[in-house]
């Protein structure tokens, strides 16, 4: 256990907690190099041999106080057996879904599927680098989940056709309960954090919408994880109201993105907030990067805070600007 936990619960720490979304990721050459020799995504995902090394990649390099499992969001479609693969310059690409067959699965063929996941999650906990830090769990919000399932792939903009899918209440409820089964695995096997990511909430609008496929699943989920003894950070990327989703879905912590003001965001939010910063701020010139990092720093001063960006590291940023960024971060008084 580490120092974002303790920040969550309001305990006293030395200094800022920081990881970053996506830190194992391309912009690393020692990832690139695995990836390169393993073209199938999920199959990596499903070699926790492989995925313990990946996970651990950017702590080795980095003094960051968290690590998060190598995995993806998509493996919860890919355990209700729709087909995920990754292309090359274009993303996630899904294939047919056979709602009737995908309803009839069991929770133990599922576990089953993600064992691998349990196992590489048992192993990292084991390794020395993570004694006094934290490492995270994660799943896909609800909404983000069924966008891939019935969109196929990232959306550009708003399918509305997901609305009128016929199964779509059945749909829902299986994704819920997945969901649920997957956050109860990953507890048991040890990760002592977990995060949601709903990087589409913020294709939906409307209030009733929002309501229906943001805050009444993600309350549920929210709930099941805090009733398992363990804090759950919220990510409903560009969501509408950030105010109005801590005070339905009282996460243990936000994490914001990078288009919202984060002034606004210290003014009314209380909770423990994360993130923030532009990702594109790392591929800019260092004192650039080190202003605007000051800046939300300066602006959560007074405010329980886990240094973060407003989405994933991308794949172009050189690993040298992190540590760079990481350092000032730590020193920050
Ligand atoms: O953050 C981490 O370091 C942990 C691992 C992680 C990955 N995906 C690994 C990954 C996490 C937490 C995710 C979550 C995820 N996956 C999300 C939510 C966060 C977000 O980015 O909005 C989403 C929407 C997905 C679905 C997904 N998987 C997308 C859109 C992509 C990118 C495809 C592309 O070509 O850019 C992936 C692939 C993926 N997941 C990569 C990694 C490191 C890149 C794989 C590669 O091509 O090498």
């Amino acid at each position: 256990m580490g120092i974002l936990k303790d920040c969550i619960n309001n305990k006293e720490i030395s200094s800022i907690p920081i990881w970053f979304m996506r830190q194992a990721g391309r912009y690393l050459p020692e990832f690139r190099e695995i990836r390169s020799k393993n073209t199938d995504f999920i199959k990596l995902c499903l070699n926790p041999n492989l995925s313990k090394d990946i996970t651990l990649q950017p702590l080795k390099r980095f003094p960051l106080d968290a690590a998060i499992i190598f995995s993806d969001i998509l493996l919860i479609p890919y355990a209700l057996d729709q087909k995920v693969e990754f292309k090359k310059n274009f993303g996630p690409k899904l294939g047919e879904l056979n709602v009737d067959s995908l309803l009839n699965i069991s929770d133990t063929e599922i576990t089953e599927k993600l064992n691998p996941v349990y196992k590489l999650i048992k192993e990292t906990c084991k390794d020395k680098t993570l004694t006094t830090k934290d490492l995270i769990g994660f799943v896909g919000g609800t909404w983000t989940l069924l966008v891939y399932m019935l969109n196929k792939k990232s959306p550009k903009k708003l399918n509305k056709g997901i609305f009128n899918y016929q199964k779509q209440d059945e749909l829902i409820q299986k994704i819920i309960k997945t969901q649920k089964l997957h956050i109860k695995n990953q507890v048991e096997s040890g990760v002592s954090l977990i995060q949601i990511f709903d990087s589409w909430a913020g294709l939906i609008n409307e209030n009733e919408k929002i309501h229906k496929y943001i805050y009444q699943p993600t309350l549920e989920i929210v709930k099941y994880t805090k009733s398992l003894g363990v804090d759950v950070i919220c990510f409903p990327r560009c969501i509408k109201s950030y105010q109005e989703y801590c005070d339905i879905v009282k996460p243990s912590a936000i994490s914001i993105d990078y288009e919202v003001d984060p002034i606004k965001i210290a003014e009314s939010i209380d909770i423990p907030i994360q993130g923030g910063m532009d990702p594109k701020c790392l591929l800019l010139d260092k004192n650039v990067m080190l202003k605007n990092a000051k800046n939300y720093l300066e602006i959560f001063k007074n405010h329980k805070y886990i240094f973060n960006l407003g989405h994933g590291v991308m794949p172009d940023t050189k690993p040298e600007n992190l540590k760079i960024l990481i350092d000032f971060v730590k020193e920050f008084k």
